[in-house]
């Protein structure tokens, strides 16, 4: 069984993060809020628990994970030759949601944290749950988002307790996240700085600091998993996600087409979208407001699962500022499948 604990008031706190840090130096796994999603972590010098990890979320082991530091003395123990650009980033953006990958130092990490790579990818995370836990362990923490491989990252503990009950000790309460998306990650081991995977932290903000950043298409882990042929599912919901053109007309023209086919359709949209006709509705709030679209985005996905919608239909977002980011996650999500009328 799975417990979860609060951090809001004084006495529960202390109790909680002295559990949690106990739990980690034992071996154990325990998730923990960050301000991008939940973290599943485990302390990342320690192969087994890290292990530990891969098994709760049925996770791929070809697919690195983030290490999580609480002070940048913690990151010259596992990296070497940190490239300036890079900690210029780290003087900008961190705390905060940017992932750097850098070179490693060699048998400083559990091989598995890695998946044999020569690059870590590792940040230090803008939450005060996060901070005190990390900085209480005064050791680097490997964690991937909190949810069942496959599925959409966890903004609230219950999230993490829907799809890990019973396979982690341990969840630290530390109310909803605030971005909703995962971190933004940055290669520096490329020539020109390459990023991986777009997030909170965008290319423009990336560019006004460093100069030159380039967009990766391949790297990712959904599109470029090293065992060939195959290709992880990602952030989806048990029915099918297609995404639409945004305009009203053209999302009513659709639901009435479902309606035809004698199927349900749940739709995830802004909330010039709340009067069409859908069986289902999960706002996405005001039109334009990328951010807090970005915020509610997961638990909307989540929510079709508790619906018995055999259609969810997504109106697309531009790719500006945090849209990029939103895009990329819903085109996994869908796999890349437009409605057809
Ligand atoms: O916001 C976040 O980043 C959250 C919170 C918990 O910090 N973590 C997270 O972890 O999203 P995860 O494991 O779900 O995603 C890690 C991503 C994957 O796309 C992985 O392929 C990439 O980071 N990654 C990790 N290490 C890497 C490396 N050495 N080289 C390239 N990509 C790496
Ligand atoms: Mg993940």
């Amino acid at each position: 069984k799975t417990e979860i604990a609060s951090v809001d008031n004084l006495l529960a706190k202390e109790f909680s993060y002295t559990q949690a840090v106990d739990l980690l130096n034992e071996g154990e796994t325990v998730a923990f809020p960050t301000e991008t999603v939940y973290g599943l972590g485990a302390i990342a010098t320690s192969e087994s628990a890290v292990s530990k990890i891969f098994e709760a979320k049925g996770r791929p082991q070809d697919n690195p994970l983030i290490v999580h530091i609480g002070s940048k003395e913690e990151l010259s123990t596992f990296t070497q030759n940190v490239p300036n650009l890079a900690k210029t980033c780290m003087d900008t953006f961190w705390p905060g949601a940017l992932t750097l990958v850098l070179p490693i130092k060699n048998d400083s990490l559990a091989k598995n944290v890695t998946a044999g790579l020569n690059t870590v990818g590792v940040r230090m995370p803008d939450h005060p749950v996060a901070l005190e836990l990390l900085r209480r362990l005064k050791q680097p923490v490997a964690a991937p988002s909190a949810n069942r491989s496959g599925k959409p990252s966890p903004t609230k503990a219950a999230h993490v307790y829907h799809d890990l009950n019973g396979k982690i000790p341990l969840i630290l309460d530390g109310g909803a996240t605030g971005i909703g998306l995962e971190s933004t990650v940055l290669d520096f081991t490329t020539e020109v700085p390459t990023i991986l995977r777009p997030g909170g932290v965008t290319k423009e903000m990336l560019e006004k600091v460093i100069g030159q950043v380039n967009e990766s298409k391949l790297t990712d882990e959904a599109e470029a998993p090293r065992a060939p042929g195959m290709k992880y599912a990602h952030y989806a919901p048990d029915a099918p996600v297609y995404l639409i053109e945004a305009s009203t007309g053209k999302v009513g023209q659709a639901i009435e087409q479902i309606h035809n086919d004698q199927k349900k359709v749940a739709l995830i949209a802004t909330e010039n979208y709340r009067l069409a006709k859908a069986d289902y509705y999960f706002s996405l709030g005001q039109e334009h407001q990328l951010e807090h679209a970005a915020h509610l985005l997961y638990e909307a996905l989540r929510s079709c699962d508790e619906t018995d919608a055999n259609i969810i239909l997504v109106p697309i977002f531009s790719k500006q500022g945090v849209g990029t980011a939103i895009m990329n996650r819903l085109e996994k999500a869908s796999n890349g499948k437009w409605f057809e009328s």
